[in-house]
């Protein structure tokens, strides 16, 4: 049975957690979700599921099996991310890896929000103002003039972002956070896998709930050669 989506969030809402890398193998370094919480000090956000995607950053940075999945905060890339909402990852992003001069990001979302905030609208208030949220917390990010918000469905995106770019792969990092039904993910799975460079790193958002899972697993070999994955507790890295 497909568990709620709220349910399986709430794991996730513990701030003392201390981040433990898949199979409870050891950490070079003791990592608590407190520790990275400085994303939530200096910016205005209603919601904590940045809390993943920074567990999935202590993980890949302080697990031996990490290794091959790394990024180096200098190195220039190219990072993609599906889905908004008010701008947590993309200042994640922004801040942490986006240092090198010629760096970008390029962040997607409608900001309509999903079908899981339609169907509870209650747990979402700030739903109406994410746009403006999102782009107020970018604008305080580090590397803000390197950010790229595009406001639309991310398969009307593709369509532009094919026209921009005259090679196949042109991502090195590619965040998908959009909506979380099984068809959007395999969308979005099946358009942008493809653009994603050999050696880059796609990380999937809650790869932990059943529908995504299921999404991922169906589609992701069908469009893409994924040499390693790593769950690290709620996302799947995957290294191309
Ligand atoms: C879980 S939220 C993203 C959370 C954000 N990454 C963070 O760290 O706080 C999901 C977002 O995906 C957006 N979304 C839904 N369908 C989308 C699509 N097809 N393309 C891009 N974004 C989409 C929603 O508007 C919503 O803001």
């Amino acid at each position: 049975m497909t568990s709620k989506f709220k349910d399986l969030m709430a794991q996730l809402n513990d701030e003392e957690v201390t981040v433990t890398a898949p199979n409870g193998s050891a950490l070079a370094k003791q990592v608590t979700l407190k520790d990275k919480k400085k994303l939530s000090d200096r910016y205005n956000f209603n919601q904590g599921w940045y809390d993943a995607l920074l567990n999935t950053d202590a993980v890949l940075n302080e697990a031996t099996e990490g290794e091959v999945f790394r990024l180096d905060p200098k190195e220039k890339r190219q990072i993609v991310e599906i889905g908004v909402y008010e701008g947590a990852s993309t200042c994640f992003w922004s801040d942490f890896y986006l240092d090198h001069p010629e760096s970008r990001l390029i962040s997607i979302d409608p900001f309509t929000g999903s079908f899981e905030h339609h169907e509870n609208p209650e747990n979402y208030p700030e739903l109406g103002c994410i746009e403006y949220t999102a782009r107020g917390n970018v604008a305080k990010s580090d590397n803000a003039a390197k950010v790229e918000i595009i406001k639309g469905f991310s398969w009307f995106v593709f369509q532009e972002l094919v026209l921009r770019n005259d090679t196949d792969r042109w991502i090195d990092v590619l965040y998908i956070d959009g909506a979380h039904d099984s068809a959007s993910v395999a969308r979005d799975v099946a358009l942008f896998c493809p653009m994603v460079k050999p050696g880059g790193l796609v990380i999937f958002d809650d790869y932990a709930h059943p529908d995504v899972q299921r999404a991922v697993d169906m589609t992701l070999n069908a469009f893409a050669t994924a040499q390693k994955a790593m769950f690290t507790g709620w996302q799947l890295a995957v290294k191309f």
